[in-house]
Protein backbone atom coordinates (compact mmCIF):
# COMPACT_ATOMS: atom_id res chain seq x y z
CA UNK A 1 0.00 0.00 0.00
CA UNK A 2 2.50 2.13 1.19
CA UNK A 3 4.38 1.58 -2.30
CA UNK A 4 0.99 2.76 -4.30
CA UNK A 5 0.74 5.84 -2.20
CA UNK A 6 4.89 6.49 -2.97
CA UNK A 7 3.80 5.88 -6.94
CA UNK A 8 0.95 8.39 -6.86
CA UNK A 9 3.07 10.85 -5.12
CA UNK A 10 5.56 10.48 -7.77
CA UNK A 11 2.68 10.66 -10.73
CA UNK A 12 2.10 14.05 -9.15
CA UNK A 13 5.29 15.54 -8.98
CA UNK A 14 6.41 14.84 -12.82
CA UNK A 15 4.73 17.85 -14.34
CA UNK A 16 5.21 20.23 -17.22
CA UNK A 17 7.61 22.41 -18.27
CA UNK A 18 7.21 25.67 -20.57
CA UNK A 19 10.14 26.97 -22.83
CA UNK A 20 9.10 30.68 -24.30
CA UNK A 21 11.18 30.43 -27.30
CA UNK A 22 12.54 33.90 -28.55
CA UNK A 23 12.14 34.20 -32.18
CA UNK A 24 14.06 37.39 -33.93
CA UNK A 25 11.93 40.43 -34.40
CA UNK A 26 8.42 38.31 -34.00
CA UNK A 27 6.40 41.50 -34.75
CA UNK A 28 8.83 43.21 -37.57
CA UNK A 29 8.87 46.20 -35.31
CA UNK A 30 13.03 46.33 -36.62
CA UNK A 31 12.34 47.49 -40.07
CA UNK A 32 14.27 46.09 -43.28
CA UNK A 33 17.54 47.27 -44.07
CA UNK A 34 18.36 49.50 -47.43
CA UNK A 35 14.73 51.10 -46.73
CA UNK A 36 14.45 54.45 -49.10
CA UNK A 37 14.29 56.63 -45.39
CA UNK A 38 11.88 58.78 -47.38
CA UNK A 39 9.50 56.66 -47.78
CA UNK A 40 5.94 57.03 -46.15
CA UNK A 41 4.42 54.77 -48.37
CA UNK A 42 2.54 51.92 -45.89
CA UNK A 43 3.04 49.00 -48.19
CA UNK A 44 6.82 49.22 -49.57
CA UNK A 45 7.67 46.12 -51.97
CA UNK A 46 10.89 44.77 -50.74
CA UNK A 47 13.80 43.38 -52.71
CA UNK A 48 15.58 40.40 -52.42
CA UNK A 49 18.67 41.78 -53.49
CA UNK A 50 18.77 44.91 -51.54
CA UNK A 51 16.74 44.57 -48.69
CA UNK A 52 16.61 42.42 -45.82
CA UNK A 53 13.97 41.44 -42.64
CA UNK A 54 16.18 41.09 -39.32
CA UNK A 55 15.57 37.55 -38.21
CA UNK A 56 13.41 36.85 -41.43
CA UNK A 57 14.73 35.17 -44.87
CA UNK A 58 12.29 35.90 -47.44
CA UNK A 59 11.19 35.31 -51.14
CA UNK A 60 9.03 36.84 -54.16
CA UNK A 61 6.31 39.58 -54.11
CA UNK A 62 6.98 40.48 -50.29
CA UNK A 63 5.89 44.11 -48.74
CA UNK A 64 6.49 45.38 -45.15
CA UNK A 65 3.60 47.22 -43.76
CA UNK A 66 2.57 49.92 -42.11
CA UNK A 67 -0.52 49.79 -39.97
CA UNK A 68 -3.11 52.18 -40.87
CA UNK A 69 -5.50 52.78 -43.09
CA UNK A 70 -7.83 49.92 -44.13
CA UNK A 71 -4.85 47.29 -41.80
CA UNK A 72 -5.02 47.05 -38.30
CA UNK A 73 -2.65 45.10 -36.41
CA UNK A 74 -1.96 44.19 -32.67
CA UNK A 75 -0.37 46.84 -31.15
CA UNK A 76 -0.42 48.99 -34.48
CA UNK A 77 2.78 48.67 -35.51
CA UNK A 78 3.96 46.61 -38.46
CA UNK A 79 3.55 43.44 -40.53
CA UNK A 80 4.68 41.74 -43.72
CA UNK A 81 2.14 41.40 -46.38
CA UNK A 82 2.71 38.30 -48.58
CA UNK A 83 2.32 38.65 -52.63
CA UNK A 84 2.57 35.79 -55.27
CA UNK A 85 4.79 33.53 -54.17
CA UNK A 86 5.48 35.28 -51.23
CA UNK A 87 7.08 33.44 -48.47
CA UNK A 88 8.80 34.36 -44.79
CA UNK A 89 10.73 32.09 -42.99
CA UNK A 90 12.77 31.66 -39.64
CA UNK A 91 14.73 28.89 -37.88
CA UNK A 92 15.07 28.58 -34.40
CA UNK A 93 17.49 26.19 -32.34
CA UNK A 94 14.82 23.79 -30.19
CA UNK A 95 15.99 23.45 -27.19
CA UNK A 96 15.45 19.64 -25.61
CA UNK A 97 12.47 17.26 -26.01
CA UNK A 98 9.91 19.94 -26.51
CA UNK A 99 6.92 20.54 -28.57
CA UNK A 100 6.74 23.64 -30.29
CA UNK A 101 3.57 25.60 -30.86
CA UNK A 102 3.22 28.77 -33.17
CA UNK A 103 1.11 31.93 -32.35
CA UNK A 104 0.84 33.94 -35.49
CA UNK A 105 -2.05 36.94 -35.91
CA UNK A 106 -3.27 37.22 -39.72
CA UNK A 107 -4.89 40.45 -41.28
CA UNK A 108 -6.73 41.18 -44.60
CA UNK A 109 -5.00 44.07 -46.61
CA UNK A 110 -8.34 45.98 -46.34
CA UNK A 111 -11.89 45.35 -45.05
CA UNK A 112 -13.46 44.18 -48.54
CA UNK A 113 -11.08 41.44 -48.22
CA UNK A 114 -11.78 40.30 -45.27
CA UNK A 115 -13.27 36.61 -46.63
CA UNK A 116 -10.52 36.50 -48.96
CA UNK A 117 -7.46 36.29 -47.10
CA UNK A 118 -5.27 32.77 -46.74
CA UNK A 119 -1.66 32.11 -45.80
CA UNK A 120 -0.16 28.46 -46.15
CA UNK A 121 1.53 27.97 -42.56
CA UNK A 122 4.71 25.22 -42.63
CA UNK A 123 6.71 23.80 -39.94
CA UNK A 124 8.99 21.19 -40.10
CA UNK A 125 6.53 18.01 -41.32
CA UNK A 126 3.32 19.43 -41.84
CA UNK A 127 1.63 22.20 -43.54
CA UNK A 128 -1.81 24.05 -43.09
CA UNK A 129 -3.57 26.70 -44.99
CA UNK A 130 -5.67 29.18 -42.36
CA UNK A 131 -8.39 31.52 -43.49
CA UNK A 132 -8.94 34.75 -41.99
CA UNK A 133 -12.85 34.85 -40.58
CA UNK A 134 -14.42 37.90 -40.01
CA UNK A 135 -17.19 36.59 -37.72
CA UNK A 136 -14.64 35.13 -34.70
CA UNK A 137 -13.88 38.15 -34.02
CA UNK A 138 -13.66 42.23 -32.98
CA UNK A 139 -11.04 43.43 -34.94
CA UNK A 140 -9.65 43.49 -38.56
CA UNK A 141 -6.80 40.58 -37.42
CA UNK A 142 -6.74 37.31 -35.67
CA UNK A 143 -4.75 35.06 -33.82
CA UNK A 144 -4.15 31.11 -34.45
CA UNK A 145 -2.21 28.59 -33.33
CA UNK A 146 -0.28 26.02 -35.69
CA UNK A 147 1.89 22.88 -33.40
CA UNK A 148 5.68 23.08 -35.24
CA UNK A 149 5.20 19.30 -34.74
CA UNK A 150 8.18 17.08 -35.93
CA UNK A 151 7.67 13.29 -37.36
CA UNK A 152 11.60 12.88 -36.82
CA UNK A 153 13.52 13.90 -33.55
CA UNK A 154 14.05 16.88 -32.76
CA UNK A 155 17.62 17.04 -33.60
CA UNK A 156 19.07 19.99 -35.55
CA UNK A 157 17.66 23.13 -36.03
CA UNK A 158 13.36 23.83 -36.02
CA UNK A 159 11.96 26.00 -39.30
CA UNK A 160 9.27 27.46 -39.82
CA UNK A 161 7.38 29.44 -42.75
CA UNK A 162 4.53 31.50 -43.72
CA UNK A 163 3.81 32.12 -47.55
CA UNK A 164 0.67 32.94 -49.40
CA UNK A 165 -1.55 30.96 -50.68
CA UNK A 166 -1.24 30.10 -54.71
CA UNK A 167 -5.11 29.44 -55.04
CA UNK A 168 -6.01 32.58 -53.53
CA UNK A 169 -9.36 33.39 -54.18
CA UNK A 170 -9.15 36.76 -55.09
CA UNK A 171 -5.92 38.14 -56.43
CA UNK A 172 -6.17 41.67 -54.66
CA UNK A 173 -6.45 40.24 -51.27
CA UNK A 174 -2.67 39.28 -50.20
CA UNK A 175 -2.73 38.15 -46.89
CA UNK A 176 -0.99 40.47 -43.94
CA UNK A 177 1.16 38.63 -41.41
CA UNK A 178 2.24 39.62 -37.90
CA UNK A 179 3.69 38.77 -34.07
CA UNK A 180 4.87 35.24 -34.56
CA UNK A 181 5.49 33.80 -31.76
CA UNK A 182 6.61 30.08 -30.49
CA UNK A 183 6.02 28.18 -27.17
CA UNK A 184 8.06 24.93 -26.27
CA UNK A 185 6.14 22.54 -24.08
CA UNK A 186 7.87 19.90 -22.46
CA UNK A 187 7.95 16.52 -23.95
CA UNK A 188 7.57 13.96 -21.17
CA UNK A 189 4.07 14.34 -20.18
CA UNK A 190 2.44 14.41 -17.06
CA UNK A 191 0.53 12.01 -15.12
CA UNK A 192 -1.95 12.59 -12.15
CA UNK A 193 -5.21 10.33 -11.32
CA UNK A 194 -7.12 12.52 -13.85
CA UNK A 195 -7.96 10.34 -16.85
CA UNK A 196 -7.40 13.57 -18.93
CA UNK A 197 -4.04 15.37 -19.56
CA UNK A 198 -3.68 19.13 -19.88
CA UNK A 199 -7.50 18.66 -18.43
CA UNK A 200 -7.45 22.33 -17.29
CA UNK A 201 -6.26 23.39 -21.07
CA UNK A 202 -3.69 25.36 -19.21
CA UNK A 203 -0.56 24.20 -21.37
CA UNK A 204 -1.46 25.80 -24.85
CA UNK A 205 -0.16 28.43 -27.47
CA UNK A 206 0.61 31.33 -26.11
CA UNK A 207 -1.28 34.38 -26.03
CA UNK A 208 -0.51 38.09 -28.11
CA UNK A 209 -0.36 40.39 -24.95
CA UNK A 210 -2.52 42.53 -24.46
CA UNK A 211 -4.78 41.43 -27.11
CA UNK A 212 -8.77 40.53 -25.85
CA UNK A 213 -8.93 38.28 -29.30
CA UNK A 214 -8.21 34.51 -27.35
CA UNK A 215 -6.41 32.61 -30.51
CA UNK A 216 -7.90 29.92 -32.68
CA UNK A 217 -7.52 26.94 -32.44
CA UNK A 218 -9.03 24.81 -35.40
CA UNK A 219 -9.04 21.18 -36.75
CA UNK A 220 -6.30 20.10 -38.76
CA UNK A 221 -7.03 19.28 -41.80
CA UNK A 222 -4.38 16.40 -42.63
CA UNK A 223 -4.55 14.20 -38.98
CA UNK A 224 -7.42 14.98 -38.10
CA UNK A 225 -7.36 11.66 -36.29
CA UNK A 226 -4.29 12.57 -34.27
CA UNK A 227 -3.92 15.13 -31.03
CA UNK A 228 0.32 14.53 -31.49
CA UNK A 229 0.24 17.80 -33.22
CA UNK A 230 -2.55 19.31 -32.24
CA UNK A 231 -1.94 23.11 -31.18
CA UNK A 232 -3.76 22.23 -27.52
CA UNK A 233 -1.97 19.49 -26.00
CA UNK A 234 -3.69 16.07 -25.77
CA UNK A 235 -7.03 17.28 -27.15
CA UNK A 236 -8.11 17.51 -30.85
CA UNK A 237 -9.95 20.08 -32.24
CA UNK A 238 -13.40 20.16 -33.88
CA UNK A 239 -14.47 22.87 -36.02
CA UNK A 240 -12.84 25.89 -33.85
CA UNK A 241 -12.81 26.61 -30.60
CA UNK A 242 -11.32 30.02 -29.16
CA UNK A 243 -8.85 29.36 -26.88
CA UNK A 244 -9.44 32.00 -23.31
CA UNK A 245 -7.20 33.77 -21.27
CA UNK A 246 -8.28 34.69 -17.84
CA UNK A 247 -7.35 38.55 -18.44
CA UNK A 248 -9.77 38.66 -21.13
CA UNK A 249 -12.49 36.50 -20.34
CA UNK A 250 -14.38 34.66 -17.51
CA UNK A 251 -12.07 31.37 -17.33
CA UNK A 252 -13.62 28.92 -14.73
CA UNK A 253 -10.45 27.67 -13.21
CA UNK A 254 -7.03 28.36 -13.88
CA UNK A 255 -5.62 30.35 -16.35
CA UNK A 256 -7.01 29.00 -19.61
CA UNK A 257 -10.10 27.54 -21.03
CA UNK A 258 -11.55 26.64 -24.47
CA UNK A 259 -14.59 28.49 -25.83
CA UNK A 260 -16.57 26.05 -28.40
CA UNK A 261 -17.63 29.06 -31.17
CA UNK A 262 -17.87 27.72 -34.31
CA UNK A 263 -20.56 25.64 -33.95
CA UNK A 264 -21.94 22.09 -36.38
CA UNK A 265 -19.61 21.01 -34.72
CA UNK A 266 -17.03 22.62 -32.49
CA UNK A 267 -15.43 20.46 -29.99
CA UNK A 268 -12.36 19.16 -28.39
CA UNK A 269 -11.55 15.30 -28.11
CA UNK A 270 -9.26 13.27 -25.46
CA UNK A 271 -8.07 9.81 -26.59
CA UNK A 272 -8.60 8.15 -23.38
CA UNK A 273 -6.99 4.18 -22.83
CA UNK A 274 -9.15 2.35 -19.53
CA UNK A 275 -6.35 0.01 -17.65
CA UNK A 276 -9.04 -1.32 -15.93
CA UNK A 277 -13.01 -1.59 -15.67
CA UNK A 278 -15.18 -0.21 -13.16
CA UNK A 279 -17.31 2.80 -12.18
CA UNK A 280 -15.90 6.05 -13.56
CA UNK A 281 -16.89 9.73 -13.30
CA UNK A 282 -16.57 12.72 -15.24
CA UNK A 283 -16.67 15.94 -13.93
CA UNK A 284 -16.36 19.18 -16.12
CA UNK A 285 -17.64 22.93 -15.73
CA UNK A 286 -19.47 24.90 -18.53
CA UNK A 287 -19.86 28.57 -18.23
CA UNK A 288 -19.93 31.49 -20.82
CA UNK A 289 -16.96 33.57 -21.25
CA UNK A 290 -18.24 36.98 -19.87
CA UNK A 291 -18.28 38.16 -23.92
CA UNK A 292 -21.85 39.19 -23.86
CA UNK A 293 -22.80 36.31 -25.50
CA UNK A 294 -26.46 35.49 -24.90
CA UNK A 295 -28.27 32.32 -25.72
CA UNK A 296 -29.15 28.93 -24.53
CA UNK A 297 -26.26 26.65 -24.51
CA UNK A 298 -26.07 22.63 -25.36
CA UNK A 299 -23.19 20.65 -25.01
CA UNK A 300 -22.58 17.26 -25.78
CA UNK A 301 -20.35 15.14 -24.00
CA UNK A 302 -19.46 11.31 -25.75
CA UNK A 303 -17.51 8.67 -24.63
CA UNK A 304 -16.80 5.90 -26.84
CA UNK A 305 -19.43 5.57 -29.65
CA UNK A 306 -22.39 4.60 -27.56
CA UNK A 307 -22.66 6.87 -24.38
CA UNK A 308 -24.12 10.33 -24.91
CA UNK A 309 -25.10 13.22 -22.25
CA UNK A 310 -26.31 16.73 -22.55
CA UNK A 311 -25.97 19.80 -21.00
CA UNK A 312 -27.79 23.13 -21.03
CA UNK A 313 -26.94 26.61 -19.69
CA UNK A 314 -28.81 29.68 -20.46
CA UNK A 315 -26.33 31.69 -20.86
CA UNK A 316 -26.73 35.75 -20.38
CA UNK A 317 -23.13 36.22 -20.91
CA UNK A 318 -22.19 37.60 -18.11
CA UNK A 319 -19.62 34.43 -17.11
CA UNK A 320 -21.62 32.24 -14.90
CA UNK A 321 -20.31 28.25 -14.89
CA UNK A 322 -21.81 25.31 -13.83
CA UNK A 323 -20.23 22.01 -12.28
CA UNK A 324 -21.70 19.00 -14.24
CA UNK A 325 -20.55 15.33 -13.16
CA UNK A 326 -21.56 11.59 -14.99
CA UNK A 327 -20.77 8.76 -13.92
CA UNK A 328 -20.93 5.38 -15.93
CA UNK A 329 -19.43 1.74 -16.28
CA UNK A 330 -16.20 1.78 -18.27
CA UNK A 331 -15.95 -2.07 -19.79
CA UNK A 332 -13.30 -1.05 -22.33
CA UNK A 333 -10.40 -3.40 -23.15
CA UNK A 334 -7.05 -1.95 -22.12
CA UNK A 335 -5.76 -2.04 -25.69
CA UNK A 336 -8.47 0.32 -27.45
CA UNK A 337 -8.36 4.23 -26.67
CA UNK A 338 -11.67 5.62 -26.48
CA UNK A 339 -12.68 9.10 -27.76
CA UNK A 340 -14.35 11.50 -25.16
CA UNK A 341 -15.67 14.37 -26.62
CA UNK A 342 -17.09 18.03 -25.69
CA UNK A 343 -19.23 19.32 -28.04
CA UNK A 344 -21.64 21.93 -29.21
CA UNK A 345 -23.44 22.63 -33.19
CA UNK A 346 -25.45 25.56 -32.18
CA UNK A 347 -24.80 28.74 -32.88
CA UNK A 348 -24.50 31.72 -30.69
CA UNK A 349 -23.49 35.35 -31.35
CA UNK A 350 -21.76 38.17 -28.48
CA UNK A 351 -23.49 41.60 -28.73
CA UNK A 352 -20.63 42.94 -31.83
CA UNK A 353 -22.45 39.79 -33.83
CA UNK A 354 -19.27 37.81 -33.02
CA UNK A 355 -19.15 33.69 -32.75
CA UNK A 356 -19.11 32.49 -29.38
CA UNK A 357 -20.16 29.67 -27.32
CA UNK A 358 -20.09 27.74 -24.23
CA UNK A 359 -16.78 27.43 -22.19
CA UNK A 360 -14.94 24.33 -20.84
CA UNK A 361 -12.69 23.94 -18.75
CA UNK A 362 -11.56 21.93 -15.51
CA UNK A 363 -12.13 18.31 -16.78
CA UNK A 364 -11.67 15.00 -14.59
CA UNK A 365 -12.08 11.83 -14.96
CA UNK A 366 -11.74 9.23 -12.54
CA UNK A 367 -12.14 5.72 -11.14
CA UNK A 368 -15.06 6.22 -8.50
CA UNK A 369 -12.74 4.05 -6.00
CA UNK A 370 -9.91 6.54 -6.45
CA UNK A 371 -7.18 4.13 -7.93
CA UNK A 372 -4.99 4.46 -10.06
CA UNK A 373 -7.16 4.85 -13.40
CA UNK A 374 -5.60 6.04 -16.88
CA UNK A 375 -2.94 5.68 -19.13
CA UNK A 376 -3.22 7.94 -21.91
CA UNK A 377 -2.12 6.05 -25.04
CA UNK A 378 0.95 7.78 -25.08
CA UNK A 379 1.88 6.51 -21.80
CA UNK A 380 2.99 3.20 -22.04
CA UNK A 381 3.81 0.59 -19.60
CA UNK A 382 7.37 1.53 -20.24
CA UNK A 383 7.22 4.67 -18.42
CA UNK A 384 5.06 3.27 -15.41
CA UNK A 385 7.38 0.66 -15.18
CA UNK A 386 10.16 2.90 -15.37
CA UNK A 387 8.68 4.66 -12.08
CA UNK A 388 8.26 1.36 -10.64
CA UNK A 389 11.73 0.65 -10.78
CA UNK A 390 12.88 4.34 -9.67
CA UNK A 391 10.60 4.10 -6.97
CA UNK A 392 11.85 0.79 -5.86
CA UNK A 393 15.28 2.28 -6.36
CA UNK A 394 14.80 4.43 -4.06
CA UNK A 395 13.37 2.75 -1.39
CA UNK A 396 15.93 -0.40 -1.65
C1 LIG B 1 13.29 59.96 -51.75
O1 LIG B 1 13.97 61.18 -51.99
C2 LIG B 1 14.70 61.19 -53.22
C3 LIG B 1 15.48 62.48 -53.27
O2 LIG B 1 14.81 63.51 -52.66
C4 LIG B 1 13.73 61.06 -54.37
O3 LIG B 1 14.45 61.05 -55.59
C5 LIG B 1 12.98 59.76 -54.22
O4 LIG B 1 12.00 59.65 -55.23
C6 LIG B 1 12.30 59.70 -52.88
N1 LIG B 1 11.75 58.37 -52.72
C7 LIG B 1 10.53 58.15 -52.24
C8 LIG B 1 10.11 56.73 -52.15
O5 LIG B 1 9.78 59.04 -51.91
C1 LIG C 1 22.03 47.42 -49.18
O1 LIG C 1 21.92 47.27 -50.60
C2 LIG C 1 23.17 47.07 -51.27
C3 LIG C 1 22.91 46.96 -52.76
O2 LIG C 1 22.05 47.98 -53.17
C4 LIG C 1 23.82 45.82 -50.76
O3 LIG C 1 25.10 45.70 -51.37
C5 LIG C 1 23.97 45.86 -49.25
O4 LIG C 1 24.49 44.63 -48.78
C6 LIG C 1 22.66 46.15 -48.61
N1 LIG C 1 22.85 46.30 -47.18
C7 LIG C 1 22.16 45.61 -46.27
C8 LIG C 1 22.48 45.89 -44.84
O5 LIG C 1 21.28 44.82 -46.58
C1 LIG D 1 13.25 31.99 -54.08
O1 LIG D 1 12.41 31.79 -55.20
C2 LIG D 1 13.15 31.44 -56.36
C3 LIG D 1 12.17 31.42 -57.53
O2 LIG D 1 10.92 30.96 -57.14
C4 LIG D 1 13.80 30.10 -56.14
O3 LIG D 1 14.56 29.75 -57.28
C5 LIG D 1 14.72 30.20 -54.91
O4 LIG D 1 15.28 28.95 -54.61
C6 LIG D 1 13.98 30.69 -53.74
N1 LIG D 1 14.90 30.91 -52.64
C7 LIG D 1 14.67 30.45 -51.40
C8 LIG D 1 15.70 30.80 -50.37
O5 LIG D 1 13.68 29.80 -51.12
C1 LIG E 1 -8.37 51.59 -48.30
O1 LIG E 1 -9.30 50.75 -48.97
C2 LIG E 1 -10.10 51.42 -49.90
C3 LIG E 1 -11.10 50.44 -50.46
O2 LIG E 1 -10.49 49.23 -50.79
C4 LIG E 1 -9.21 52.01 -51.01
O3 LIG E 1 -9.98 52.74 -51.91
C5 LIG E 1 -8.16 52.93 -50.38
O4 LIG E 1 -7.26 53.37 -51.37
C6 LIG E 1 -7.39 52.18 -49.31
N1 LIG E 1 -6.46 53.07 -48.66
C7 LIG E 1 -5.14 52.83 -48.61
C8 LIG E 1 -4.31 53.82 -47.88
O5 LIG E 1 -4.64 51.85 -49.14
C1 LIG F 1 0.59 46.24 -23.44
O1 LIG F 1 -0.03 47.31 -22.74
C2 LIG F 1 0.84 47.97 -21.86
C3 LIG F 1 0.01 49.02 -21.11
O2 LIG F 1 -0.86 49.68 -21.96
C4 LIG F 1 1.97 48.62 -22.64
O3 LIG F 1 2.87 49.27 -21.77
C5 LIG F 1 2.71 47.52 -23.41
O4 LIG F 1 3.71 48.11 -24.22
C6 LIG F 1 1.75 46.76 -24.28
N1 LIG F 1 2.46 45.66 -24.90
C7 LIG F 1 2.41 45.42 -26.20
C8 LIG F 1 3.19 44.24 -26.71
O5 LIG F 1 1.75 46.10 -26.96
C1 LIG G 1 14.88 29.98 -44.74
O1 LIG G 1 14.89 28.81 -45.51
C2 LIG G 1 16.03 28.67 -46.34
C3 LIG G 1 15.83 27.46 -47.22
O2 LIG G 1 15.14 26.45 -46.55
C4 LIG G 1 17.27 28.54 -45.45
O3 LIG G 1 18.41 28.42 -46.26
C5 LIG G 1 17.36 29.79 -44.60
O4 LIG G 1 18.43 29.65 -43.70
C6 LIG G 1 16.09 30.03 -43.83
N1 LIG G 1 16.19 31.33 -43.20
C7 LIG G 1 16.09 31.52 -41.90
C8 LIG G 1 16.28 32.91 -41.39
O5 LIG G 1 15.82 30.62 -41.13
C1 LIG H 1 -11.62 41.01 -54.32
O1 LIG H 1 -11.24 42.02 -53.40
C2 LIG H 1 -11.65 43.33 -53.78
C3 LIG H 1 -11.15 44.31 -52.72
O2 LIG H 1 -9.78 44.28 -52.65
C4 LIG H 1 -13.18 43.38 -53.83
O3 LIG H 1 -13.57 44.64 -54.28
C5 LIG H 1 -13.69 42.29 -54.78
O4 LIG H 1 -15.09 42.25 -54.70
C6 LIG H 1 -13.14 40.93 -54.36
N1 LIG H 1 -13.56 39.92 -55.30
C7 LIG H 1 -14.06 38.75 -54.91
C8 LIG H 1 -14.41 37.79 -56.00
O5 LIG H 1 -14.21 38.44 -53.74
C1 LIG I 1 -18.03 38.02 -45.60
O1 LIG I 1 -18.98 36.98 -45.54
C2 LIG I 1 -20.04 37.22 -44.63
C3 LIG I 1 -20.94 36.03 -44.59
O2 LIG I 1 -20.51 35.03 -45.41
C4 LIG I 1 -20.81 38.47 -45.06
O3 LIG I 1 -21.82 38.74 -44.13
C5 LIG I 1 -19.85 39.64 -45.13
O4 LIG I 1 -20.50 40.78 -45.64
C6 LIG I 1 -18.67 39.32 -46.04
N1 LIG I 1 -17.72 40.41 -45.97
C7 LIG I 1 -17.15 40.96 -47.06
C8 LIG I 1 -16.20 42.07 -46.79
O5 LIG I 1 -17.36 40.54 -48.18
C1 LIG J 1 1.88 24.83 -48.10
O1 LIG J 1 3.28 24.89 -48.06
C2 LIG J 1 3.93 23.63 -48.03
C3 LIG J 1 5.42 23.86 -47.89
O2 LIG J 1 5.90 24.71 -48.86
C4 LIG J 1 3.57 22.85 -49.29
O3 LIG J 1 4.16 21.57 -49.23
C5 LIG J 1 2.08 22.72 -49.38
O4 LIG J 1 1.72 22.09 -50.59
C6 LIG J 1 1.41 24.07 -49.33
N1 LIG J 1 -0.04 23.89 -49.28
C7 LIG J 1 -0.86 24.57 -50.08
C8 LIG J 1 -2.31 24.25 -49.91
O5 LIG J 1 -0.48 25.39 -50.87
C1 LIG K 1 -29.63 23.86 -31.62
O1 LIG K 1 -29.77 23.68 -33.00
C2 LIG K 1 -30.78 22.77 -33.36
C3 LIG K 1 -30.78 22.63 -34.85
O2 LIG K 1 -29.50 22.51 -35.33
C4 LIG K 1 -32.13 23.26 -32.87
O3 LIG K 1 -33.10 22.31 -33.17
C5 LIG K 1 -32.07 23.46 -31.37
O4 LIG K 1 -33.26 24.06 -30.93
C6 LIG K 1 -30.92 24.37 -31.00
N1 LIG K 1 -30.82 24.36 -29.56
C7 LIG K 1 -30.65 25.46 -28.86
C8 LIG K 1 -30.50 25.28 -27.39
O5 LIG K 1 -30.60 26.55 -29.38
C1 LIG L 1 -30.80 15.44 -23.89
O1 LIG L 1 -30.88 14.29 -23.06
C2 LIG L 1 -32.19 13.91 -22.72
C3 LIG L 1 -32.12 12.73 -21.82
O2 LIG L 1 -31.15 12.92 -20.85
C4 LIG L 1 -32.98 13.58 -23.95
O3 LIG L 1 -34.32 13.31 -23.61
C5 LIG L 1 -32.94 14.74 -24.91
O4 LIG L 1 -33.55 14.39 -26.12
C6 LIG L 1 -31.52 15.17 -25.17
N1 LIG L 1 -31.53 16.37 -25.98
C7 LIG L 1 -30.86 16.48 -27.12
C8 LIG L 1 -30.95 17.79 -27.80
O5 LIG L 1 -30.20 15.56 -27.58
C1 LIG M 1 -17.29 40.30 -16.47
O1 LIG M 1 -16.69 41.48 -17.01
C2 LIG M 1 -16.96 42.65 -16.23
C3 LIG M 1 -16.32 43.83 -16.92
O2 LIG M 1 -16.25 43.67 -18.29
C4 LIG M 1 -16.37 42.50 -14.85
O3 LIG M 1 -16.69 43.63 -14.07
C5 LIG M 1 -16.93 41.26 -14.18
O4 LIG M 1 -16.28 41.04 -12.95
C6 LIG M 1 -16.70 40.03 -15.08
N1 LIG M 1 -17.37 38.89 -14.49
C7 LIG M 1 -16.78 37.71 -14.36
C8 LIG M 1 -17.59 36.61 -13.75
O5 LIG M 1 -15.62 37.51 -14.72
Amino acid sequence: MALVNLIFILLFLVSLVYSKVTLENSGFESPPTNLTTNSTSQFILLDTKTNRIPGWSFNGTVWYVTAGENVSLPGNGHGVQLGPNGMINQTFKPDGNYDYVLTFTLAPSSPDCANSTSVNVSGPSASEVFFFRESLGTEMWQTYAYSLWSQENKKGLMSLQIQSTSNSNNITCWPIVDTILVTGIHGPRWYSDNGFVNSGFEVGPAFIENSSQGVLLEADSSYPDSSVQSPLQYWTILGIVKYIDSKHYAVPRGGRAVELVSGNPSGIVSSVGFLKHGQVTIDFIMGDANDSCVGDFLVFLQVGDTMIWNFTMRSIGVGSREAHSVTFMAEFSNTESVLISFTSFNETRTSNNVLCGPVIDSTVLRFSDGLHSKAHKDIGLVTFSFLLAMTLLIFV
